[in-house]
């Protein structure tokens, strides 16, 4: 039986879960990153604008649709046309990829967690997360080798995963973050404010943000940006849609949208501040430009943060676990929502508890994990990171515009979304969902392709290859598997 407990108690429940969905990883080890390489200062202006023409409008699409069909995306796209039921599959089937492997990321944070109280990684951070800790092998065969320390912590990861998910609605993930993302920003905020104290931090936070005019023209840094405010505000990922589905109603929408876009946004331009005025107390103190300090993703995390956290003597002792614990957190509210699409159509198709879909997705979920948790586990990573956010996350983006823009119609989304706000969307909006949004994600999708097909070696071609078998053909699997329940 499927519990009648999928509504949120509150709308801040609501408000905050949307938040911790698009609050990430990306937001802290990406941003700063991102910003700096494509023209500093100048990146806020393709930013801004990549917010306000595509992230905030296509929010109010998947909070629309969620909010007026209430119920999972396969059930909605099969009432608009039966054979769309597929696609909702196959969009289902990115955000469920990509929790396959954000939940390794999030052992590793655990790992390093635990590590900070001790500085456990040692003075030579990078030997230290490559070889020690992680093992990396290029070949292939090491996809046989599970290193166990990964496994564990990957392991822990989907329990507490699982833990949390598997409870209804209101138990598990509002309550957990209602407390966890006000934690999250207030400890955010400690660490920024003390790295703004630092030596050097205002060289670092002036790197970040002085502008390179001439790169306003330069095309690939509007779509570095219209790249981050996808990945970062979890567009394509139905996470927003399946949430809005659990709304009562009677919300403001426009209000609660906005909120989330600016939040976000808000909050990666904070952390940044924090994360270049450590870059520039690290290139102060070793005497290394700060260019040469600066990268991104794990190579951040890991790396080059451990080594600053060793050279702020005791304090890092202090900073060192509050970032691992941000991190966390951060990652956390992003991984159970990426549970929560699949679940909610699974559950909905096949008459299955909350429980029971929540158990069978988490397994599921950890037994393709595994492979990221081998010697080949990095290599394999970089490769399904760059694949799913490539070609997936872009196409479902501009799939659910088409569907939702040219043929269900924008005018039937409109009385949702606008019924509870003084603001109202109205045509500009649906220009942007029509042609604006199709347009500069395709553009952006088929270069992305393009340049990765045509650079991928053969063991990288091999593994889109079988995973563009799993996003088209396992949804066939739920497709024509019959429903348990009359008139689906
Ligand atoms: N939006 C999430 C992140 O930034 C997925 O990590």
């Amino acid at each position: 039986m499927t519990e009648k407990t999928n509504q949120w108690n509150s709308t801040l429940g609501f408000l905050l879960a949307m938040i911790g969905s698009a609050v990430g990883l990306g937001n802290i080890w990406r941003f700063p990153y991102i910003a700096y390489t494509n023209g500093g200062g100048t990146f806020l202006i393709p930013y801004i604008v990549a917010i306000l023409c595509m992230g905030a409008p296509f929010i109010f699409i998947e909070y629309g649709a969620g909010y007026k069909f209430k119920a999972g995306l396969s059930k909605t796209l099969r009432t608009i046309n039966k054979k769309y039921e597929y696609i909702a599959w196959t969009i289902q089937m990115v955000p469920f990829l990509i929790l396959s492997y954000y939940t390794c990321i999030i052992g590793w944070n655990l790992i390093y967690l635990i590590l900070s109280f001790f500085k456990g990684w040692g003075t030579d951070t990078n030997t230290f997360f490559t070889h020690t800790l992680l093992q990396t092998s290029n070949n292939p065969l090491g996809i046989l080798h599970i290193v166990l320390p990964i496994f564990i912590a990957v392991a822990v990861s989907w329990f507490i995963i699982w833990f949390v998910s598997h409870k209804n609605l209101n138990d598990g993930v509002e309550t957990v973050c209602k407390i966890v993302i006000p934690l999250l920003f207030v400890l955010m905020a400690g660490i920024v404010i003390y790295s703004l104290t630092l030596p050097g931090a205002f060289k670092g936070v002036s790197a970040l943000f002085t502008p390179e005019w001439s790169q306003l023209t330069n095309f690939n840094i509007w779509l570095a940006a219209f790249g981050q405010i996808v990945f970062s505000l979890s567009l394509g990922l139905c996470i927003m849609f399946t949430y809005a589905s659990y709304l009562p109603d009677d919300i403001n929408l426009v209000k609660n949208g906005l909120t989330v876009a600016f939040t976000n946004s808000g909050f990666e331009v904070f952390t940044a501040i924090g994360m270049f005025s450590i870059l520039g107390f690290m290139s102060l103190v070793s005497n290394v430009p700060i260019d040469q300090v600066v990268t991104n993703g794990a190579g951040l995390a890991f790396v080059v943060l451990p080594s600053v956290f060793n050279t702020m003597g005791t304090v890092g002792y202090i900073i060192g676990p509050l970032f691992f614990i941000c991190l966390f957190f951060a990652g956390f509210t992003s991984a159970i929502a990426l549970v929560e699409p699949l679940n909610s159509s699974i559950s909905e198709k096949f008459n299955l508890s909350r429980k029971k879909t929540v158990s069978m997705i988490c397994l599921v979920g950890f037994l393709i994990s595994i492979l990221f948790t081998t010697t080949y586990g990095s290599s394999l990573l970089t490769y399904f990171d760059g694949f799913l956010n490539q070609f997936g996350l872009l196409l479902t983006v501009i799939i659910e515009c088409i569907i939702f823009g040219w043929i269900y119609g924008l005018d039937k989304l409109l009385d949702a979304i606008n019924s509870g706000s003084n603001f109202k969307l109205g045509k500009i909006w649906k220009f942007m969902i029509k042609y604006f949004i199709p347009i500069i994600v395709g553009i952006m999708w088929i270069r992305g392709n393009y340049t990765s097909f045509t650079s991928s070696d053969s063991m990288q071609v091999l593994i889109q290859f079988i995973l563009l078998v799993v996003l088209f053909i396992v949804p066939v699997i739920f497709y024509k598997l019959p429903s348990k329940v009359k008139n689906y």
